[in-house]
Formats: C-alpha cells, sequence, structure tokens
C-alpha cells in the first residue's frame, strides 16, 4: 500500500479551508493508503513562543484531528517531538543540503522579511520536513501549493543521501489539491481563507457556532448582478459559495450553481451545509475537551507506533553511512 506523510503545525485555529482543502482529505486517506499524520511542534518553535503555549496549542490540535475523524485504528498520529528520531534525523538532513539549497526557499524569504527574531531554525526548517517524510519510506505527501519546494528539496535531499551512502531513503512525491479545492475569504474572494486573514468575518472557524457561521455566509460579498453562475474569474465572492456547497455535499460546482437563481437561498444552504458538515466535529471536540487525559494517550499510541519505523529506518541510514555502531 502507498504510505502517505503529512504534518500540520499546532499553531492558529483550525478553518474551513483547512478542513475541505487539507483533513477532510487525510481522513479519506486513511482507508485507500498507510497513512501518517503528525503535528509538527518543533516547526512551531522556529518563531519563538512562551512556555506553555506549544504544548497547550498542540493537545488542542490533536483533538481537532481526531474530531474531524483521523481514527488511531485506521492511521499513525502522533507528535512530532515525541519521536526523538525526527531531530536525530534532521542532522543528517543539514548535512545533505547545501546553504544555497536553503537560502533560495521562498518559505524563508517570507518568514524572515517579517520576524524580528530570525533563528537559524527558520532556516534549516526544510531539513526537519525532509527528516519527518523521509524517516517513514514515505511515497506521497499530500500538502498545499505553498509547500512544493519544500517536496523538492526533500527529494534532492533523499537522492543526494542515497547517492552518497547507497539507498537509504524512498524518494518522495508531493500530492497537491486542484485547484477547486481552494476555499477563499468570504469579504475578500481573491484571497485564500486563512489564519492570518484581516477580517475575521471572512474565515469560518472548524469551531465557530452554528449561528456564528450563518451570520458570516449571510454577510460574505457577492456581485452587483443577480445571476448565479460558478465562474472564479468573474464571479470570485458568488463561486466560493457555489464550491463551498459543493464541497459540503460532495458534488460538482457547475451543477450546484444550475439549481439557484438567486443568492439569498445559495447563502441560506451553503450555511446550512456547512453546519450540518461541521456539527458532528464539533460534537467530538466537546467530548474530546472534556477528557485531555484521552486524546494524550491516543497521541502516545501513535508515537509508539511512528517511532517503531523511525528508528529501523536511522538505524539502515547510520549502518549506510557507516558511523562506529554503540
Ligand atoms: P496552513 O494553515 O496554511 O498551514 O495550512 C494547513 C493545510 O490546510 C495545508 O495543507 C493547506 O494547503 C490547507 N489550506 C490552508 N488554507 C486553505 C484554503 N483557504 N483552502 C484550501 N486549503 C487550505
Ligand atoms: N511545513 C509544513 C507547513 O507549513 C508542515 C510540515 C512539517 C509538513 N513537516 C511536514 C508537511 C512533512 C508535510 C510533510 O504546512
Amino acid at each position: 500500500m502507498t504510505r502517505v506523510f503529512s504534518g500540520i503545525q499546532p499553531t492558529g485555529e483550525l478553518h474551513l479551508g483547512n478542513h475541505l482543502g487539507a483533513l477532510r482529505n487525510w481522513v479519506r486517506m486513511q482507508d485507500t493508503s498507510e497513512a501518517v499524520f503528525c503535528i509538527v511542534d518543533l516547526h512551531a518553535l522556529t518563531i519563538p513562543k512562551p512556555p506553555g503555549e506549544v504544548g497547550a496549542a498542540t493537545l488542542r490540535l490533536g483533538q481537532l484531528l481526531l474530531a474531524v475523524g483521523l481514527d488511531p485504528e485506521r492511521c499513525i498520529l502522533f507528535v512530532q517531538s515525541h519521536v526523538r528520531e525526527h531531530t536525530e534525523c534532521a542532522w543528517l538532513m543539514e548535512c545533505t543540503v547545501s546553504f544555497g539549497e536553503l537560502r533560495r526557499m521562498t518559505q524563508f524569504k517570507d518568514k524572515s522579511e517579517r520576524a524580528d527574531f530570525i533563528s537559524a531554525g527558520l532556516f534549516t526548517y526544510p531539513a526537519l520536513q525532509a527528516a519527518d517524510i523521509l524517516l517513514y519510506d514515505t511515497d506521497e505527501v499530500p500538502v498545499g501549493e505553498d509547500q512544493r519546494q519544500h517536496i523538492e528539496i526533500t527529494r534532492d535531499i533523499a537522492e543526494r543521501f542515497n547517492s552518497r551512502y547507497g539507498d537509504t531513503f524512498v524518494v518522495p512525491r508531493a500530492v497537491i489539491p486542484a485547484a477547486g479545492a481552494r476555499v477563499m475569504d468570504l469579504q475578500n474572494p481573491t484571497a485564500k481563507m486563512s489564519k492570518s486573514s484581516e477580517s475575521p468575518q471572512g474565515t469560518i472557524g472548524v469551531l465557530d457556532d452554528p449561528a456564528v457561521i450563518e451570520k458570516k455566509i449571510k454577510r460574505a460579498v457577492t456581485d452587483t448582478e443577480t445571476e448565479v453562475r460558478y465562474d472564479p474569474e468573474a464571479k470570485p465572492g458568488v463561486s466560493n459559495l457555489v464550491s463551498i456547497l459543493a464541497a459540503a455535499t460532495d458534488r460538482d460546482p457547475h451543477e450546484v450553481a444550475a439549481d439557484y437563481d438567486r443568492y439569498g437561498p445559495l447563502k441560506a444552504d451553503t450555511a446550512a451545509a456547512v453546519i450540518e458538515m461541521l456539527r458532528p466535529v464539533q460534537e467530538r471536540f466537546r467530548r474530546l475537551e472534556a477528557d485531555p487525559a484521552e486524546t494524550s494517550r491516543l497521541l502516545a499510541v501513535g508515537a509508539d507506533k511512528a517511532r517503531e519505523i523511525a528508528a529501523r529506518t536511522m538505524d539502515r541510514a547510520r549502518r549506510n553511512i557507516g558511523l562506529l555502531a554503540d
């Protein structure tokens, strides 16, 4: 079976874009592949955080991922810092990637321009990400378009290591969803829905109250026409609502658009579908929130399984490099 690996940082709240663009696919992949999902808490440290913040955010994200449907019986779900092999392997990656390659990463350029403290970890971030992926003999990495460069550099690192020391790592490929999977900001429909949006009204949180979801969708920006059509170029606001409704009900956006001739009913049905889709997620989250020890237990089970695979890969890497056995 295809081994799939992906990671998500414990920063910010999950929104509808994360849910429709990434997490829902993760849930489906549990049944079609051997899926490994990691909460990458060490990556969150590349930007300094007050004590305790990352741990609390990690637990909350764990609860959310379980609530959306990741099932520890059908996938491996774990926390990066619980499996020490990630930092160990990251050193091997750092010694395999060049300074010049890391310097070309656009995420580093963006983030370092905005940061007032540019940690060395922010610069070597892709080496830790390569370790995450390569430790699990990963075939496919489902990620957003913004991560394409990090998967390319992971492939380059794997190939270089293999040619230096012999066959050690599987060379993975990125799996990037089609543009249709992008959810746009409700207030500014030409920008992606994101946690850093200027208007909180433009972003729907996975844990937003039904009444809040309804209000945000009712007030979503449309246009001065009245015709409902799926045409993201000419009608970004309306098309965003159509594609949210289509995604939430597993239908084709053109077909959905044909059912409506006014914006009011489109908005009402979109709100209802999103509320219905998120209701079980929110219910499961409330139950998990009431019992944090259960989530910690499930994450520990995931870490045990992950460690077994990662330790084997690290042994192979050490042996192939020819480090003196301990
Ligand atoms: P981020 O929160 O940007 O780190 O993204 C986490 C995951 O959610 C990545 O796989 C992104 O591609 C996906 N994602 C984030 N925002 C959106 C969006 N507006 N539409 C679709 N997918 C998104
Ligand atoms: N860099 C990814 C992001 O910002 C998170 C990540 C870390 C990741 N390690 C990974 C994604 C390994 C896929 C595979 O979204």
